[in-house]
């Protein structure tokens, strides 16, 4: 072919292929099939390899295109993106628009209800119909260069359609549709990697990706909702985007309402409530903003968001199922929790085959029965539960589950004796060496925040231990690529390995974690009652691990304890803890002369015996043996009285900006402040994100401080 002719074909393959395009995700009206769309898009491929001049760099092809990044480069947006306030509640809705009314006396004030869709804020800015770059919220003035994931989405187009505006900065919502959502889960599940918790992670995930191959692989798709900066764009009503964004060629919302009194607010945010279920992407709420852009000038802005918008969050989402079958799992500690498997649904964004019923009083609490019809909820990340029996709906001769009988005295897995716990109302397998648990504390040594060993999930933690290559966590360490590699992930019938490539991802983790602080083995190792926190407090007072197996810290707020039970003078005790900074005096009067300690006598007790247990020295000794050496993050005395967060008590809600909550927590920790997880009164700050949840409102009632991302950055840097 003659390069005049390869240039016209390919014009006209690439207006094809973006014609196909914009009927399948903008119309949803295919006209032709996957194979006949696949053959034009592989003509494409062929010929811009033959003639590599004339790829263009808005060819379809070019979506996929770009290496992996090292890391993003920041975008500043031309206008903020800002957040909305949240609520649950319609009368707070109605006071919303009872308190624009006051602000604009005798005006009409028409407002747009639109889905909250559930994922990720985006940005993108199109000049002169070209799409130039694409950048997250990030802190609301600067965001991640994301442009060449955001071009992997094939909903978006590179220009937009018709008579393009000079400047059009665009802006909407990123999300993983349910479907693909489910079928990228499955897949996950079945390579043993970590599932996403709900849509909004997974899209989250995806668009943080720095290889673009991989984003392009995921199902995602986008919603615009605003603009940010303009330039030849002339609209006066938000009502009058919609249009415009089709338009141009840019996904919008599927449905909108415009409002003009509370009741239609409140009647439109009920009807997307019965509509949103079947949309393609996750909902999580209603948008309600003023329509007149003029009218939203004049209602201007608080310190966070705009005063012309509010969104209204639906409660969690319950729905109705078939309780199947209960099983009995066997947790870390050996408590046997028994768990119902249900008739796969859909709530908030996953499907639920599972959900806790918690304990054996809790089954009969609610008198819950194999093939009773049963009410559940999930809400966000939580983990679905059971709320309640639809009585009405119980099949004839259901009976009782009795789960004494069930489990006949023997662990399920194992088939040693259970002993029934009195301190936790539950029964315990006692076998240390049962399967089960050393499966689930191997995936606990692995998880995020304790060793973040991610290729170590449910099934290859799962696999290693069945195959007998891990009998405990720190095998983990003696474990060699060849071995890992052949690992068969899938059944005898039907094998699948694990792989070199995997392999060495996975022992380069491994490897890593040997570094790790403290504060995170200390986690990882599950101690009874030492969670995160406590971690990090232990770490903080402690050289190295054999220091915390046989502190005298610990020791002396046992014997502290023990002294004030049976009335005997316990000064000496408290001042050498206080002076090591462990303990501070009580100023509560029932304790008098009391002192509070660092680590109660529970935790005191439970962390020596763990090291005193043979299980405990067993691990000193490995440790010692691997070289394993985790460094404490302990600051001399006088020193933590003088970092500036000393004594400080934050809490943290909603998703920030730029960095992670545990990232967040670090940094509160290292500049000794502490981070509790409920607002009090005590409490003297509430770094709140986006999305916040029910501890900013309990904070406002509080009055205590609220503070965003830029306003803690600025506390670190103080
Ligand atoms: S408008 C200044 N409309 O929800 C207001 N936001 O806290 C800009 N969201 O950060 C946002 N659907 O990520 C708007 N239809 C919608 C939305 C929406 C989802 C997200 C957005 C925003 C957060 C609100």
């Amino acid at each position: 072919m003659e390069e005049k002719e390869a240039a016209k074909r390919l014009r006209e393959l690439r207006g094809e292929i973006r014609k196909h395009d914009r009927l399948y995700y903008e119309e949803a009206a295919p006209v032709i099939n996957d194979r006949e769309y696949d053959r034009l898009y592989r003509e494409l491929v062929d010929l811009e390899k033959q003639f590599p001049d004339l790829v263009t760099p808005d060819s379809p092809t070019q979506r996929v295109g770009g290496k992996p990044l090292e890391a993003f480069a920041q975008i500043q947006h031309r206008v903020p993106m800002l957040s909305l306030d949240n609520t649950y509640s319609e009368g707070e809705v109605a006071n919303f628009y009872k308190r624009i009314t006051r602000l604009l006396p005798n005006e009409k004030i028409p407002v747009v209800i639109e889905p909250k869709v559930d994922g990720v804020a985006v940005s993108l800015l199109y000049e002169n119909g070209r799409l130039r770059h694409a950048a997250t919220r990030g802190d609301g003035f600067v965001g991640d260069d994301i442009t060449q994931n955001i071009k992997t989405i094939r909903s978006i187009p590179e220009r937009l359609r018709g008579a393009a505006p000079k400047l059009f900065e665009a802006r909407g919502e990123v999300y993983m549709d349910k479907h693909g959502f489910e079928k990228l889960n499955e897949e996950r599940r079945k390579a043993g990697l970590p599932l996403f918790a709900n849509t909004r992670n997974a899209a989250a995930g995806s668009l943080k990706h720095l290889d673009p191959s991989i984003v392009a692989k995921r199902p995602l798709g986008i919603v615009f909702y605003g603009t940010g900066g303009t330039e030849g764009v002339d609209v006066d009503l938000h009502s009058e985007i919609f249009g415009l964004f089709k338009k141009v060629g840019l996904p919008t919302s599927e449905r909108w309402w415009l409002a003009k009194s509370v009741d239609e607010i409140l009647n439109a945010i009920h009807e997307l409530d019965r509509l949103r279920h079947n949309f393609v992407y996750q909902t999580d709420g209603a948008v309600v903003k003023v329509d007149s852009f003029q009218q939203r000038e004049g209602l201007g802005f608080t310190a966070k968001s705009p005063r012309w918008a509010i969104a209204y969050k639906y409660a969690a989402e319950r729905v109705e199922t078939r309780l199947n079958d209960i099983i009995i799992q066997v947790g870390r500690t050996g408590i046997l929790t028994p768990v119902a498997v249900l008739e796969p649904v859909l709530v908030s964004g996953s499907t639920v085959g599972r959900a806790t019923l918690h304990n054996e009083d809790e089954i009969k609490r609610k008198d819950i029965r194999i093939g009773d019809t049963v009410v559940i909820e999930k809400a966000g990340e939580v983990i679905p539960a059971v709320i309640e029996v639809v009585k009405s709906k119980r099949p004839r001769g259901a009976t009782p589950f009795n789960f004494s009988k069930h489990v006949h005295g023997k662990c399920p897995v194992c088939g040693e004796p259970i002993r029934r716990d009195p301190q936790f109302v539950a029964w315990r397998c006692e076998n240390l060496h049962c399967p089960a648990q050393t499966t689930r504390r191997v995936e606990f040594f692995a998880a995020r925040g304790a060793l973040d060993i991610e290729a170590v999930g449910g099934i290859v933690a799962d696999k290693l231990v069945e195959r007998g290559l891990v009998r405990e966590p720190l095998d983990l360490f003696e474990l060699k690529v060849e071995q890992l590699a052949k690992l068969n992930l899938g059944t005898e019938e039907a094998p699948r390995v694990f792989g070199e490539k995997n392999a060495t991802k996975a022992i380069h983790a491994i490897d890593r974690a040997r570094t790790l602080p403290l504060s995170r083995w200390l986690f990882a190792l599950a101690i009874p009652d030492v969670g995160k926190t406590t971690a990090t407090q232990l770490a903080r007072f402690h050289d190295d691990i054999e220091d915390v197996a046989h502190s005298q810290l610990l020791r002396d707020v046992l014997n502290y304890r023990e002294k004030r039970e049976q009335k005997q003078n316990a000064t000496e005790i408290a001042d050498r803890l206080i002076q090591a900074g462990f303990a501070k005096r009580s100023k509560s009067k029932a304790e008098k002369d009391g002192i509070v300690t660092e680590v109660g006598p529970v935790v005191a007790e439970s962390v020596l015996n763990f090291f005193a247990s043979m299980t405990g020295k067993k691990i000193l000794r490995r440790l010692k043996e691997l070289g394993i050496q985790p460094k404490s993050e302990k600051v001399s005395m006088k020193k933590a009285a003088e970092l500036p967060l000393a004594g400080k008590t934050f809490v943290l809600t909603g998703t920030l900006p730029s960095i992670t909550r545990e990232e967040a927590t670090e940094k509160i920790e290292a500049l000794g402040g502490h981070v509790s997880s409920s607002v009090s009164k005590k409490t003297d700050y509430v770094l709140a994100g986006t999305d916040p949840g029910s501890k900013f409102d309990k904070a406002k009632q509080l009055s205590v401080r609220i503070i965003d991302e830029a306003e803690f950055r600025k506390l670190l840097a103080r």
